[in-house]
């Protein structure tokens, strides 16, 4: 064998077993699972992507880096994160994530969710909050740029919609007008509630 054909044949091996492509690729990934968790259910204080809108996801890293979605957490984590992020390792990341599935947290108050659920459902007229129901979807899931609720930890839902109402993050309309009308003890049903919205709710 001489030289060139011997390349050839690495190159040949290589390329079957799927090669420098795929290590790139799962590199990438890792890049965002070591604080997601391997599966991408969530670790700590990073939230599960996995079943989340595509779109919606693309929409957020999008925020990260252009710095509007300015809570400490995402400061301090996702606008490293994101700052050399190409626009097609974006779109691509985010595919990947919304089409795995997602496990609920099942981690709120199971005694807070039917208030959670009613709040949910019909909204409060008295305070003037949209059913969530309406964007949202009947089970949560989400579509396009509106993200998939159900099974999302309590402590992020929680975190969540308590930063709207302290300012955080204003440019998610219609979120921070709505959940800055929202009191404690409803952003702790609501968060309840969701946490789980499991499988049974996959459209
Ligand atoms: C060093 C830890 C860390 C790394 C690395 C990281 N994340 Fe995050 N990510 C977080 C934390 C923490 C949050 C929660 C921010 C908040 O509370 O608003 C977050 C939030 C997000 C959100 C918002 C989810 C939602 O439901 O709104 C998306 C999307 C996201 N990360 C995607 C990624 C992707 C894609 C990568 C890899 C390129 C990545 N993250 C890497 C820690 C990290
Ligand atoms: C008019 C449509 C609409 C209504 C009504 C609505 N939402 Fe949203 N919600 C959105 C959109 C759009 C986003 C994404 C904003 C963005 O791009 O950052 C969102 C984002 C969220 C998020 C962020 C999820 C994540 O992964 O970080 C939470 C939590 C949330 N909404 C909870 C609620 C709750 C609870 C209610 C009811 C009290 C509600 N929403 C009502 C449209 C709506």
């Amino acid at each position: 064998m001489n030289l060139n054909t011997s390349k050839m044949a690495i190159l040949v091996i290589a390329f079957l077993a799927g090669g420098p492509l795929q290590a790139e690729e799962s590199l990438a990934i890792r890049n965002c699972t070591w604080c997601h968790g391997s599966s991408a259910q969530g670790l700590s204080t990073a939230p599960r992507l996995a079943g989340q809108r595509d779109q919606y996801i693309q929409n957020q890293l999008l925020s990260f880096s252009e710095h509007l979605r300015d809570n400490p957490l995402s400061q301090q984590y996702m606008w490293p994160a994101t700052a050399h992020l190409s626009p097609q390792a974006a779109h691509d990341l985010s595919a990947y994530f919304s089409a795995l599935p997602p496990v609920p947290a099942n981690d709120g108050d199971p005694e807070l969710a039917a208030a959670g659920r009613a709040i949910y459902d019909e909204g409060i007229a008295d305070s003037d909050v949209s059913a969530c129901v309406v964007c949202h979807g009947p089970n949560a899931e989400g579509v396009r740029g509106i993200p998939r609720l159900g099974g999302l930890s309590y402590p992020y839902l929680k975190r969540r919609l308590e930063q709207w109402g302290e300012g955080f993050h204003a440019a998610a309309a219609p979120m921070p007008q709505i959940a800055g009308r929202l009191s404690p003890n409803q952003i702790d049903a609501l968060a309840s509630y969701l946490s789980f919205i499991g499988y049974e709710s996959l459209e």
